[in-house]
């Protein structure tokens, strides 16, 4: 069985981050998203992956992701370019699946627990396609699958505005190469893409068979800032304590943290876990780091007071003012304004960010 990774879009959502990269590569506990997708997938024994590129800066992913050796699994790269759709993606991947079964995996998606589970009963039986599904608050904003009594899929409707059930389709798909002749007849959807949710609909009106699993443990989509603040917080949930930093004396740590190598924290300074702080970082003197906060490589945060949040990394935050719920993109820099003249709060802001002030 074959992997193919989707790295396109936009991500008009998280503008300004993706202004320097695509959304996939936004850390999540200090480690791109789509890294928890190989691991996924590795886990699941599936080392022959396909990365499907975009076109926002698909460089990033190739830097990152390299041949695939670091992860002990091999990276095909396939462009897509313009996002015409994730069927759309899935056809590009058409020669390097050929006659495999393959899983897709939307490289801005975390699931807790894995897949494993789900390709092995796949391969073991017959089916043509498999879906995740997960019961989600907010299911017009997904793919939606309607079950019958007997748990069989009973229709999939891509964002309905009256959603026949409360189970999101995961980003996750199990395929075979039946799907390509359904992908090349498909048409536009209202939001002119070519939908995946309609290409299995397709197969399951034809005669396919396919087959439903409803994900166990938790699953975010990383599409908007709250969702990537919520995985953050998810995913540390099930960090380790581990400190390979130096803690000065007067530092108070509770609960579980994680510091990195080169990292100091001093004195004066409270964390209070689950926290990640990644290497090279100085947190202090007297700064205040809480709960569901995760800090990366080469941040400076001095006197502040941080919680619930994600520094990027290489940042610089040096203000009093508590800063909560904040997505902090890499060489930010936030100051105390106190001070100066004309009082105020003084701002650099890039094209298309959001301050709540
Ligand atoms: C896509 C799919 C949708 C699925 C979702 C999962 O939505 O079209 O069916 O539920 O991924 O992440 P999109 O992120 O393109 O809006």
């Amino acid at each position: 069985m074959k992997g193919v990774v989707l790295t396109g879009g936009h991500g008009t959502h998280l503008r300004p981050l993706t202004h320097t990269g695509p959304k996939q590569l936004l850390p999540l506990v200090n480690k791109p998203n789509v890294l928890y997708c190989v691991e996924d997938l590795h886990d699941a024994g599936i080392t022959d992956i396909g990365i499907i590129l975009g076109d926002n800066m698909p460089e990033k992913v190739r830097e990152l992701l390299g041949d695939g050796s670091r992860y002990g699994v091999k990276f095909t790269y396939l462009v897509q370019g313009a996002p015409k759709g994730i069927a759309h993606a899935i056809a590009c991947a058409r020669e390097f699946v050929g006659r495999d079964a393959f899983c897709v995996y939307l490289g801005d998606n975390v699931l807790k627990g894995g897949i494993r589970h789900m390709v092995e009963e796949f391969q073991a039986n017959n089916h043509d396609a498999g879906i995740a599904l997960c019961p989600v608050a907010h299911p017009e904003r997904f793919g939606v699958a309607e079950l019958d009594a007997a748990g069989n899929v009973a229709g999939l409707v891509e964002k309905p505005k009256e959603p026949k059930s409360n189970l999101a389709l995961v980003g996750i798909y199990l395929l075979r190469p039946s799907i390509f002749p359904i992908i090349d007849r498909l048409k536009p959807s209202w939001r002119n893409e070519l939908e995946i949710t309609d290409a299995i609909e397709g197969l399951r009106k034809g005669g396919g068979k396919v087959k439903a699993y409803v994900v166990k443990g938790w699953w975010k989509d990383t599409g908007r800032p709250e969702d990537v603040l919520e995985a953050n917080h998810l995913l540390l949930e099930d960090i380790e304590a581990r400190n390979d930093g130096t803690v000065e004396a007067d530092v108070e740590i509770h609960g579980r943290v994680r510091i990195g190598k080169g990292t100091v924290v001093a004195k004066g300074t409270v964390i209070r876990g689950p926290v990640a702080i990644g290497a090279d970082c100085v947190i202090g003197p007297n700064t205040y780091i809480g709960p569901y906060t995760s800090i990366g490589d080469g941040s400076k945060i001095v006197g502040a007071d941080i919680e619930a949040s994600i520094v990027i990394g290489e940042a610089i935050i040096e203000t009093p003012n508590k800063i909560v719920n904040s997505l902090i993109g890499r060489h930010t820099t936030i100051r105390s304004a106190e001070g100066r003249r004309p009082k105020g709060t003084q701002l650099v802001v890039g094209e298309g960010s959001t301050l709540f002030l």
